[in-house]
């Protein structure tokens, strides 16, 4: 029998995945809000996720597995053990050669367990146990256990079945899997307790992949609202630091919005399925060969073909041809997403995507009902700007947070007049800078933009994302209505005396009478304290009380480089996101104000004197956080005696802090040291 860890041919590496804890497999590279980039370690190499894992049926190679790793990059393949058990010469065959022999593909194989065989034609004639023993013995990198498939028109009590029965199967199998990665699926059909609670029980157990099953009719039927309930209340109960796969998701359609709410793989028995019936899958959906004018494709499989020979090409070729095109487009799909999530801009993928079937436009809709979980994951600020790519661009998390601190945490500065000028130009400060000049003159005024975000303090305009951000002149009236709802909320409760929208001479005549005296609007000084609270929490700023402070400034652009604190240098300000970092300096002045767990990263004694000296934090080491850390915060490092080690930017959130054996939860900014 194959123990899995020999090299059944000469090239292949077996790495022993035997000294890591399952939940050391996968490691956080890049990611943006639950959408990431990974490294998933298997007995056959590392895996980048999100991935596409072609399915493979040992019956019928369309594409050689071979060549899916040579000429279309695949580092992982999925296939059917259930199939192999059943038919006596694969049986033969894996059990003495190994599965990686067989299907002649030296990467990562997954396998699945023949739960879908039981969906389609009612049952199968294998045990639970058997099946992971099998799938343990012929080699497979990543088994799964023998699930009930709860399907969508399942009624409360049937679908509570199939996730109790799964519970006790995944609960029998586990002490089966030896050296294999092991996944087990999440079920609860449509019902989000039952999926939130079966994620929570699967959890506990020692599962190295969690996929989402019971989801093929609705990803058949367009169901993608649906799906996207059920990826959300599954991502709720699962352990973070282990890998998500959406099973039976093969369509490119579907890829973002599902990378978008944290899943990590796919497979796709599609693009040969799809190349059978001579459809041509695009991120924009399927065409029927035969209704095409061109083929509009530079994937490797069309790019020397025109859609007439394609056409009288003899058919064993031609869906040989449609199956590769297929799989290009897929592949190169998960590679635009994987782009999308290193840049930040996986949301804009998703709204942009969403255009290509209503169904997924209903999907991304319904997203803002879930603002508060999701706003969890969100980072701070981020590499390129936001974009507008629509009305539910309004609903985004970011734009809800800025919203949602703004109210809660921003402090009005004392003035006479409250001046509002219209969105423009960015920063507002520079756009308005002769305004505020001649009003603060000869009034005692404050001045706001009512922006895209919500009310923009003038002080806030290089602040993620106010300035970081392109929104389109003449917005849509729906986003026109709401953002008149949030000014008219912060009218109720802004507390000046006196509030005017500038519309020229007549408004400063206006105001010279009404709030007379000059102004000591002092731009740099509200700036440094609206970021505090709008960053760290409200009433940062106090650390500003009675205290002189002074700004070192950008020769070149004007902008405050560093914050002097009665001759201590506390903070600097990044100028790409009109964020402070704090200095140790600073740090120990916010920690004095803010009792913990504000803002705090809590490690173990002996890992902070690593921090100390200046090394990144792992997250093996945290023991706890504050869950008001987002990613991409400025945090401070301390000890179990709340003694500060170190500051730095986080790269997870609490949960994940804690759940992750692997990867950077604070990279180092300043430490003792
Ligand atoms: N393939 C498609 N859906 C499923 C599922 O729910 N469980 C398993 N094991 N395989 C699947
Ligand atoms: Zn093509």
């Amino acid at each position: 029998m194959f123990s899995g860890r020999e090299c059944v041919d000469g090239c292949e590496t077996i790495i022993s995945t035997l000294t890591l804890h399952p939940d050391e497999m996968f490691e956080l590279k890049y990611r943006d809000g639950l959408a990431r980039i990974c490294e998933l370690t298997t007995k056959h190499g590392k895996v980048t996720t999100p991935a596409l894992l072609p399915v493979v049926n040992p019956n019928q190679l369309t594409i050689r597995p071979v060549d899916m790793r040579e000429r279309f990059g695949a580092e992982i393949l999925i296939t059917n053990s259930y199939i192999i058990k059943k038919d006596p010469n694969l049986r033969e065959r894996a059990l003495k050669d190994g599965l990686h022999k067989l299907l002649g593909f030296d990467g990562s194989i997954m396998t699945d367990s023949g739960t879908f065989q039981s969906y389609v034609y009612g049952d199968v004639d294998v045990g639970h146990r058997e099946i992971v023993e099998f799938q343990s013995a012929i080699g497979s990198d990543i088994g799964t256990i023998l699930d009930v498939f709860s399907e969508p028109t399942f009624s409360r009590e049937q679908t509570e079945d199939a996730v109790n029965v799964t519970l006790s199967r995944a609960e029998d199998s586990v002490s089966l899997k030896g050296d294999m990665l092991l996944a087990g699926p999440v079920q609860g059909g449509t019902y989000q307790d039952l999926r939130e609670e079966c994620a929570k029980k699967l959890s506990t157990m020692d599962f190295d992949v969690h996929p989402i099953g019971g989801v093929v009719p609705l990803l058949e039927n367009y169901r993608y609202t649906d799906l996207a309930e059920i990826i959300i209340a599954s991502k709720k109960g699962l352990n973070p630091s282990r890998p998500v796969h959406l099973f039976g998701a093969g369509h490119p359609m579907i890829f973002p919005l599902a990378a978008l709410l944290g899943c990590d793989m796919f497979d796709s028995a599609s693009y040969a399925k799809y190349a059978r019936e001579e459809r041509m899958m695009y991120p924009t959906g399927t065409r029927f060969l035969r209704e095409m004018h061109d083929l509009a494709c530079d994937c490797p499989a069309c790019s020397k073909t025109s859609i007439k020979e394609l056409t009288q090409m003899p058919m064993e070729e031609r869906t040989k041809r449609l199956a590769e095109h297929n799989l290009f487009i897929c592949l190169s799909e998960v590679k635009k997403v994987r782009n999308a999530i290193h840049d930040g801009a996986i949301w804009e993928m998703v709204e942009m995507r969403a255009r290509a079937h209503p169904s997924l436009l209903s999907a991304l809709k319904i997203l803002k009902n879930h603002s508060k979980y999701l706003e969890v994951f969100e980072p701070t600020s981020r590499r390129g700007a936001f974009f507008y790519c629509g009305p539910e661009s309004y609903d985004r998390p970011v734009v809800e947070r800025y919203r949602e601190r703004f109210f809660t945490r921003y402090r009005k500065p004392d003035a006479k007049v409250l001046v509002g000028f219209e969105e423009s130009g960015k920063p507002y400060g520079r756009n308005y800078a002769n305004e505020i000049a001649s009003i603060s003159a000869k009034a005692d005024a404050n001045f706001l933009v009512a922006s895209f975000f919500g009310p923009a303090p003038i002080e806030l305009d290089e602040f993620y994302p106010l300035a970081q951000s392109v929104v389109p002149d003449d917005l849509d009236q729906e986003v026109r209505e709401k953002m008149r709802n949030t000014m008219e909320r912060h009218a109720h409760q802004h507390g000046y005396p006196l509030a005017v929208m500038w519309d020229g001479q007549e408004t400063l005549d206006f105001l010279e009478e009404i709030a007379p005296g000059k102004g000591d609007f002092d731009l740099d000084l509200l700036r440094v304290r609206a970021v505090l609270d709008m960053q760290f929490g409200r009433g940062a700023s106090d650390i500003l009380c009675d205290k002189k402070v002074e700004f070192v400034k950008s020769k070149n652009t004007g902008k405050i480089r560093n914050v002097i604190i009665d001759g201590i240098h506390a903070f600097s300000m990044r100028a790409h996101d009109g964020r402070l970092t704090p200095k140790m300096e600073g740090a120990k002045m916010l920690m004095d104000l803010l009792p913990p767990p504000a803002m705090r990263v809590v490690v173990e004694d002996e890992p902070a004197t690593f921090a100390e000296k200046g090394n990144n934090v792992f997250a093996k080491f945290v023991v706890d956080c504050d869950p008001g850390i987002r990613i991409k915060d400025s945090v401070f490092v301390v000890n179990t005696k709340d003694e500060l080690a170190a500051v730095g930017r986080a790269l997870m959130v609490r949960d994940e802090m804690l759940a992750f054996k692997r990867g950077i939860a604070v990279r180092v900014k300043e430490s003792v040291d």
